[in-house]
């Protein structure tokens, strides 16, 4: 028997045996043995990561056990690619493409363009729209070509609308190349570098923002009338315990009529930062596990075609950006010992149909 089929096959087990004991943080143990969520969707289950995660062999094996894909929490962005003088550095995309690539994961590229991300290295660059649109041009080829053939597609805009859904942000990019033609350049820059990847646009509070929402469809629009080579709708899905039943239904369905791919790209449900209506934390937690499986059931309802990948962002509570703000969320599929939680559970139910 391959290496493979037998760590998996003891892992299965891990997570049975995981699957059945107590829980530290109250939550009920999901009955009977777990199976690996990669083996059950016909299309990709992806997670966030960071490169030094990797170096944990539970981690490691939890992640490749569970996921079919990997996205860069943050090492793939230009906070961390970008040096200084303006040079940049690839030791950690690599690793974690290496260790995608080791067990049959998919990589994602995550994000090209972003208004939070403005290295100093292009604000110093002069006013001159040439220079500036030439480095712009170089850094998107230079990570979108260097994962050609790997990546299977890149968030190339991520988070292009204000919060209050009014218009669009305004930063760097937009100022030096303009509010629609930076995003329009970025979408045709990245596809020279890769002609098959599919190129995504990204945004969250979609589910909760109608004006959000309305303005990120409106954009959609105006790129593909605009000849961008937009292919794929990001819904980044993080939403809070207490989203109203069918607003994640709404949203999909919404984002999919374009007939591009869909990805639900960064899904996590937060407790704490959920109203505080409910009775006790059982009910939170019972709602939380309903909206992860409500946001899986209407992605599973989505053409084949457009079924891109369903990300989860992150692998256990602890590693969550959500408790690294407030500890006490419990955001994710895992508890922190790596046990399946009942947001685990409810997936495999929508999986298993
Ligand atoms: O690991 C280093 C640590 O060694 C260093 O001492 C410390 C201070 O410099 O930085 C640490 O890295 C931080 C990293 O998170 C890991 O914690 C980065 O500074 C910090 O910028 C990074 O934040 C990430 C953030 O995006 C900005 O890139 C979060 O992890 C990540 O969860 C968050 O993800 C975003 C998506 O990209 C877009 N959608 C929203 C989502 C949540 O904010």
């Amino acid at each position: 028997m391959n290496s493979d089929l037998t760590r998996r096959g003891a892992l299965g087990s891990a997570l049975a045996l995981a699957a059945c004991g107590p829980r530290a943080n109250g939550q009920p143990a999901p009955q009977g043995p777990v199976t690996p969520l990669r083996d059950l969707a016909p299309f990709p289950i992806g997670t966030c990561v960071q490169a030094g995660f990797l170096d944990d062999p539970a981690y490691a094996a939890l992640t490749s056990q569970t996921f079919s894909q990997l996205t860069a929490e943050w090492e793939m962005k230009m906070e961390y690619i970008v040096l200084p003088d303006g040079g940049f550095r690839f030791d950690r995309p690599d690793r974690i493409a290496g260790f995608a690539r080791n067990h049959g994961m998919k990589l994602f590229g995550h994000a090209l363009v972003w208004y939070a991300q403005q290295p100093d290295a292009f604000v110093r660059l002069d006013e001159s729209r040439t220079s500036f649109g030439r480095a712009y041009d170089n850094y998107i080829t230079a990570c979108v070509g260097r994962y050609r053939g790997q990546a299977s597609g890149w968030d190339v805009v991520n988070e292009p609308i204000r919060d209050d859904g009014s218009a669009l942000r305004d930063h760097l990019w937009s100022q030096r190349l303009g509010p629609i033609d930076h995003m329009v350049r970025a979408f045709h820059v990245a596809r020279a570098a890769d002609p098959e990847a599919v190129l995504f646009i990204n945004d969250y509070n979609l589910e909760s923002n109608p004006a959000k929402l309305d303005q990120y469809l409106r954009l959609i629009d105006a790129l593909l009338k605009a000849g961008a080579p937009l292919t794929g709708v990001g819904c980044q899905t993080h939403c809070n315990a207490d989203l109203p039943t069918g607003a994640l239904t709404r949203t999909i369905r919404a984002l999919a009529r374009f007939g591009l791919k869909v990805h639900v790209s960064e899904i996590d449900v937060s407790i704490v930062r959920a109203g505080g209506w409910f009775v006790s934390r059982e009910e939170k937690l019972a709602a939380q596990a309903r909206l992860y499986a409500e946001a899986l059931a209407a992605f599973v309802a989505l053409p084949e075609a457009q079924q891109f990948a369903f990300t989860i962002w992150g692998v256990r509570d602890p590693d969550s950006w959500l408790v690294r703000e407030n500890a006490s969320d419990t955001p994710l599929l895992f508890d922190g010992q790596g046990r399946p939680k009942q947001t685990y559970r409810a997936l495999e139910r929508v999986l298993r149909g």
